[in-house]
């Protein structure tokens, strides 16, 4: 299936290493999209080094770009990407971003990774939980939350799969058809759990692939994987299983080989946050081979 479009991309930028931007263009380039990035930060390199610097784009510089586009009909998109948003006055000209697409195109298809925290803890203001919540879930056509954002967003905590469902349901109720939990751990062992809400009024076709963890820590993934269920989601729009397994597989061949070149460079994986081989991994990104299979419930 060759289904591409233009998308249109606001996450971080590091001038070293791969996470936001540095991590979802590429990908998506390779999967044929044409994608203009906005740079909502630009930074050294990620904030789990001992230190940064950098520059952070304001809600205002947000929408200076967004009306500079618009005076010269250059805002015909069929999808929008947000990742990681530090604070609410950015996350409101996100919110006017996604009004003024959908003007041009009614169909644009907004795929949010509502970035909030992970492993129970908070690394964004505790304010924009509700703006997520309230503002950004009803408009939003995918999202991507990881167990403990999906807790966030539900006000419910998640302690099976049964809870992650449930979640899941009332999260299409929201507004999204389509909600992707890109990582939920269950007695050790890693889950993605799917949810496409097909028709109104239907329950929702829910599935989960089991995912081996590999004993490393790795950034930028998040990132990575939500541009990848972008790419391959809209490939296979009906499918929400298939494109789920084309972008676990990639993910996971991505990894492998992450630490694969890691050992032959002599680090030891295990100690630091490893960035990904994204370039060097640009065949299974192209042409993923599907190793991780969907299990329906
Ligand atoms: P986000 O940070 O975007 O809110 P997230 O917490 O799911 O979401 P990550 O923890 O980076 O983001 O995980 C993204 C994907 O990468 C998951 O599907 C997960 O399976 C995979 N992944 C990340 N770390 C590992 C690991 N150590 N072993 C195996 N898979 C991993
Ligand atoms: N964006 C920036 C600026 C970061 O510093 C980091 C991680 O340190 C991320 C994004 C995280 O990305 P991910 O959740 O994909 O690992
Ligand atoms: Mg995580
Ligand atoms: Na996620
Ligand atoms: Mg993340």
């Amino acid at each position: 299936p060759s289904k591409t479009g233009r998308v249109l991309s606001i996450q971080s930028h590091t001038v070293q290493g791969y996470v936001g931007n540095k991590s979802a263009v590429l990908p998506l380039q390779l999967l044929g999209y044409d994608v203009d990035p906005i740079n909502s930060v630009q930074f050294s390199n990620h904030t789990g080094y001992p230190t940064f610097r950098g520059q952070v784009l304001d809600g205002q510089q947000l929408w200076d770009l967004v009306e500079g586009l618009a005076a010269n009909n250059l805002l015909y998109y069929s999808h929008l990407l947000t990742g990681y948003i530090g604070s609410v006055s950015f996350l409101d000209a996100v919110l006017g971003v996604v009004e003024k697409l959908r003007l041009i195109n009614p169909e644009l298809i907004y795929v949010c990774d509502p970035v909030m925290g992970d492993e129970g803890k908070l690394y964004v203001p505790e304010e924009l939980v509700s703006v997520y919540r309230e503002k950004v879930v009803p408009v939003a056509s995918m999202l991507t939350p990881n167990q403990f954002e999906i807790e966030k967003l539900t006000g419910s905590r998640i302690l099976s799969e049964k809870d992650s469902l449930e979640a899941c349901n009332k999260l299409h109720a929201a507004g999204p058809q389509k909600v992707i939990i890109t990582s939920i751990m269950f007695e050790d062992n890693l889950l993605l759990i799917g949810s496409h809400k097909k028709v109104k009024g239907q329950p929702p076709e829910q599935f989960k692939i089991a995912i081996p963890k590999i004993p490393a820590y790795f950034t930028g993934t998040g990132d990575l994987m939500t541009a990848l269920l972008l790419g391959w989601s809209n490939k296979y729009p009906n499918d929400l299983d298939k494109a789920s397994e084309l972008a676990v597989s990639s993910l996971q061949a991505v990894l492998q080989r992450t630490i694969a070149d890691y050992k032959e460079a002599g680090f030891n994986p295990g100690s630091d946050s490893l960035e990904i081989r994204l370039i060097q991994s640009q065949d299974d990104i192209r042409n993923p081979q599907v190793k991780y299979k969907a299990e329906k419930y």
